[in-house]
């Protein structure tokens, strides 16, 4: 059964606890935060006091998804707010090994994100020290776009290159994920989906994750 991670950035901010709660009485597995800086990508959203207070409001995963620069600045300032998998972009890290070792070191699960454009063959050599792939199936930096189809074949050839060297590296997809295409998604070898706006934007949030979890 997929891992279902809403994403907060289509959340209610003004009313953040009353979607948490929802969100705890949801099927929902995991709580997906995005932290962006405005210099990786075009647009800013938030940081440690908001995922301080989500820590607070939920014994869920927090699934923190650094949309940022020179993240191993702040990843123990992401442990100590409440982050349990830390996940940096590929394309920010140059000694990605090191970034994944010291995520590890401070007790979290370590992830590496790929833009739509980085092909997953980069991660061969590192992917036995990876808890999570995201693949990214939009531009990061914004809610509520279009999926990329290309992603389903980056999908296959990860899953692939993970059964290949007998790991279990989760493989999650994030951008654009529907009531649509989630099947396609899961079908090719996707464990955990992100959704903003297809949960935020529906008439029963409850509900759509349930139909979600049910794939
Ligand atoms: C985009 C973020 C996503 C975003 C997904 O840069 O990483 O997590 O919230 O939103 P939807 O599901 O609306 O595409
Ligand atoms: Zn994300």
């Amino acid at each position: 059964m997929a891992i279902i991670a809403p994403s907060l950035l289509s959340a209610d901010f003004l009313n953040l606890q009353k979607d948490c709660t929802m969100l705890n009485e949801s099927h929902a597995d995991w709580f997906h935060l995005d932290v962006m800086d405005g210099s990786f990508v075009p647009n800013i959203s938030f940081g440690f006091p908001v995922i301080e207070q989500v820590r607070k409001a939920t014994t869920k995963t927090c699934d923190v998804h650094l949309m940022i620069v020179e993240p191993g600045k702040y990843a123990e300032a992401f442990k100590k707010a409440g982050a349990d998998i830390l996940t940096v972009h590929y394309e920010v890290c140059p000694h990605l090994h090191r970034n994944l070792q010291q995520i590890k070191d401070l007790g979290m699960k370590a992830g590496v994100a790929l833009n739509p454009h980085t092909p997953v063959s980069v991660l061969g050599d590192v992917l036995h020290d990876i808890d999570l792939v995201l693949i990214m199936s939009v531009n990061p930096g914004f809610g509520g776009q279009q999926f990329i189809p290309h992603t389903i074949d980056k999908i296959r050839a990860l899953k692939h290159m993970i059964k290949d060297k007998g790991l279990h590296t989760l493989i999650e997809i994030d951008g654009g994920v529907t009531l649509s295409n989630a099947p396609a998604i899961l079908h090719a070898g996707a464990d955990v989906l992100v959704a903003g706006n297809t949960v935020f934007s529906s008439e029963d949030p409850t509900a759509t994750i349930a139909a979600l979890k049910r794939m």
